[in-house]
């Protein structure tokens, strides 16, 4: 079964500078939570036991928050206010984590060859932080259940507009995708032209891989390549048939944009009964 999943989360978040200067874009609010805490109960709803956090050094609050024990902890013992952080508690009650280190942001294939050491199943997921998914049964958990029943690497995929296309990278396949059926995958190509793309299905943040990918990920950059391409290493199985593709259930927001994260609250906010009515009036007051 898929026990370990790896949450890169080395990259420099230049997309949301000046604030990622000191805080990581990964502890940036939804509402009052980290928009990674999203992700984690995710993972700890499908199942998942342990967590592999690619960090960089400069990116060691993302570990502290997802440990107990804080000066926070102690002075909210101290005062009986222990209710206030009970959610998060309870989640890391649920779920261990360790970090391994990407000294260089060398591209996500390098990220995931970061946590090679630390992973002892066959398959375990990658879970990408931009990518959250607000869905009726968890994103993973819904690629673990087509992962029993066809155990091989699969890949969450969405189908996206033409003009998005290039941001993704894209699938090809010979059979006609069903949603929530597992489908074999012929081709990957990492943010191709929308002339070149295969189809518009693109590869979102969720994957289930074999161990096998390990051994297609170099470990120098080859020249004339900016980064280590976990697509690139994905061609490989796709190539020995080894790769299926999974169209899940669920709204993606990508909080990899600062917009996404307009999107995000908004949706949270309005999912939340208490805030609901609010925001709703006051999106009106606005006359929007
Ligand atoms: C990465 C992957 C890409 C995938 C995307 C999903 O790209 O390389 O294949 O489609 O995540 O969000 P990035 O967005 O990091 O450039």
């Amino acid at each position: 079964m898929i026990k370990q999943a790896v949450i890169p989360a080395a990259g420099l978040g230049t997309r949301f500078l000046p604030v990622t200067k000191i805080v990581p874009k990964e502890l940036l609010p939804i509402m009052a939570k980290p928009a990674l805490q999203y992700i984690v109960e995710e993972l700890v709803q499908s199942g998942i036991e342990e967590i592999i956090l690619v960090l960089s050094p400069e990116k060691e609050s993302i570990f502290h928050y997802f440990s107990e024990g804080g000066f926070i902890d102690q002075i909210l013992d101290e005062r009986g206010h222990q209710e206030k952080l009970f959610d998060l508690r309870s989640l890391l009650k649920q779920v261990h984590f360790k970090r391994v280190y990407q000294h260089n942001p060398l591209g996500l294939g390098h990220a995931v060859l970061c946590a090679k050491r630390e992973i002892c199943t066959d398959h375990f997921a990658v879970v990408l932080p931009d990518d959250i998914v607000f869905s009726t049964t968890p994103c993973m958990k819904q690629l673990i259940s087509a992962f029993t029943t066809k155990a091989q690497s699969i890949l969450g995929l969405e189908k996206v507009a033409d003009e998005h296309i290039s941001s993704y990278g894209v699938i090809g396949t010979s059979e006609k995708p069903a949603a929530s059926e597992p489908f074999l995958i012929n081709q990957v190509v990492e943010k191709p032209k929308k002339e070149e793309a295969p189809s518009n299905y693109a590869i979102i943040g969720r994957y289930i891989l074999s161990k096998e990918i390990f051994d297609f990920i170099p470990e120098k950059m080859q020249m004339l390549h900016k980064e280590i391409q976990l697509t690139d290493a994905i061609a490989k199985l796709v190539s020995q048939n080894k790769v299926s593709g999974y169209l899940f259930e669920g709204k993606r927001v990508d909080v990899g944009q600062p917009i996404g994260f307009t999107k995000a609250n908004i949706i949270c906010s309005l999912e939340q009964s208490d805030n609901s009515h609010e925001i709703t009036s006051f999106i009106r007051e606005m006359g929007l």
